[in-house]
């Protein structure tokens, strides 16, 4: 079943979720309206507004109410992908021209710390201090997730887990608040809404590292950017640490600069790809997404978990 199938019964509450983010993440101010414009019109999944909707389900649900925590936690999650961009120095994202290649780095420096305050005014409708508390804690976590991504790129000798620590930061505690912020905006107890976060950081975990086998065994066309960007760029991503344990390999990863031909890079991304690190990769991964799917068995069956349930396996096989 396709992702957007998952969860069709929720179209009309995307909807709205989508005008308000455009309400929200467009500005009138001419040069920042137009970057946010094409950001958002490029499309993206919208995972992180549909856990919030469907963490609400298990509290008592009023679309007019968790439509501003949706809306702030894609607006967050807007502001990492343009700053992301400057990081990794990316030139396409959803396959279009990235803010920071239209446009510079500065302005996209700018156009998401104006993306990371709207999503701090939108919350403001929600008026619960925990709400407030958990959202500005998790913006904090993503901007200590990219200033770690600058500093460990091309460190070689890292350890799994510095690794882990800079994935869970810069992606797993989104979506582990969006899940939580869902359900408390809808006043679920405070049992059902820890437990969601968990599920959320679970799956999460699981997402990233995906994305990290995926830019080694996808096609540019349906990640929308490069093949092996992450590599070239220094990133060193799970499926590298792995294949860091061997002394041959390493010897090759080691010499991998800015200057590294495509002629070179394919030949260490072949090697990369048979030697088995992406199958156990994979397995850890997979991990996560069972620890994932053990936590939800505690949550009360509902049509959300069956849902919930649907959208972590599909992550676990996600192929963009
Ligand atoms: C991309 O997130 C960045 C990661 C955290 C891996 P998504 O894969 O959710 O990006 P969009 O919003 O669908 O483009
Ligand atoms: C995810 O890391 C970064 C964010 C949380 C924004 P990546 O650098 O792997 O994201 P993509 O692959 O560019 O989307
Ligand atoms: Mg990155
Ligand atoms: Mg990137
Ligand atoms: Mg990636």
């Amino acid at each position: 079943m396709k992702l957007k199938a998952m969860y069709s019964f929720l179209n009309n509450d995307l909807t709205i979720i989508e005008k308000e983010l455009e309400k929200t993440a467009v500005s009138e101010y001419p040069l920042l309206r137009q970057a946010n414009l094409e950001l958002l019109q490029a499309g993206g999944k919208r995972i992180r507004p549909v856990f919030v909707l469907l963490s609400a389900m298990f509290g008592n649900y009023d679309i007019q109410r968790v439509k501003h925590v949706a809306v702030a936690l894609e607006t967050i999650h807007m502001a990492s992908l343009v700053h992301d961009d400057v990081i990794d120095d990316a030139e396409l994202r959803r396959g279009k021209p990235t803010v920071k290649s239209r446009y510079d780095n500065r302005i996209a420096m700018y156009t998401g710390d104006y993306l990371l305050a709207r999503s701090l005014e939108v919350m403001t409708n929600i008026e619960d201090p925990l709400a407030h508390k958990i959202l500005s804690q998790a913006i904090v976590d993503v901007c200590l997730g990219e200033i770690e991504q600058i500093k460990d790129k091309y460190q070689f000798d890292q350890a799994l887990r510095t690794y882990l620590r800079r994935i869970k930061r810069k992606t797993a505690l989104l979506i582990a608040v969006s899940c939580q912020l869902g359900a408390v905006s809808a006043g679920a107890s405070e049992d059902i809404h820890r437990k969601l976060y968990w599920f959320g950081y679970y799956v999460g975990m699981s997402f990233q590292i995906t994305d990290d086998i995926l830019d080694f065994t996808s096609t540019a066309e349906e990640l929308g950017k490069p093949v092996g960007s992450d590599l070239l760029q220094g990133n060193i991503t799970l499926p590298v640490l792995f294949a860091l344990e061997d002394p041959i390999m390493k010897r090759d990863i080691e010499k991998i600069s800015m200057k590294t031909t495509p002629e070179d890079m394919q030949q260490i991304l072949e090697k990369i790809l048979n030697s088995g690190v992406i199958e156990r990769s994979a397995q850890v991964s997979e991990r996560y997404l069972h620890k994932a799917f053990r936590i939800l068995e505690e949550l009360p069956k509902n049509r959300a978990r069956s849902t919930l349930q649907s959208i972590a396996k599909y992550i676990g096989k996600r192929k963009f």
